[in-house]
């Protein structure tokens, strides 16, 4: 009975852990593209200025993802987007969308 109930803990234990570096794993290889690709457009957080770029901080994770999957098939069609999508996974797609969602968003409505 007692070596059953260690098991038991040893295999959650187990999975958490992994579970926990699995999602730091995912957050920095977003973070990582986007400060090396996506920021000088999106900036870091996905709040920047440029004219024409959208903002991306607080949007929807299924939102963006699906954006950026739309564009490398064509579905959405812009010159600039269609290039940086077409070398992204659909992984990194998805972690991307999260990490923007988890960011703040500065859009306001007009009252
Ligand atoms: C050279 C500037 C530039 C870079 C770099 C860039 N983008 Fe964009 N992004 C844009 C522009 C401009 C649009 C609007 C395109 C359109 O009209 O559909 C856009 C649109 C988007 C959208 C759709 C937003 C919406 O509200 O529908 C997403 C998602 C997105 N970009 C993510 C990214 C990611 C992730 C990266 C990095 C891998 C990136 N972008 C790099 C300029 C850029």
């Amino acid at each position: 009975m007692f070596n059953r109930w260690v098991m038991v803990f040893l295999v959650l234990g187990t999975s958490a852990t992994w579970f926990v570096q699995a999602e730091d794993e995912v957050t920095r290889d977003a973070a990582q593209i986007v400060g090396e690709v996506c920021v000088g457009c999106h900036g870091v957080d996905g709040n920047a200025m440029v004219l024409g770029a959208p903002k991306l901080g607080g949007q929807k994770a299924d939102y963006l993802a699906k954006s950026l999957m739309d564009y490398k098939t064509g579905v959405r069609n812009n010159a600039v987007m269609s290039a940086f999508s077409s070398a992204l996974s659909a992984e990194e797609m998805e972690a991307l969308g999260k990490y923007f969602e988890s960011q703040d968003s500065t859009l306001s409505v007009p009252k």
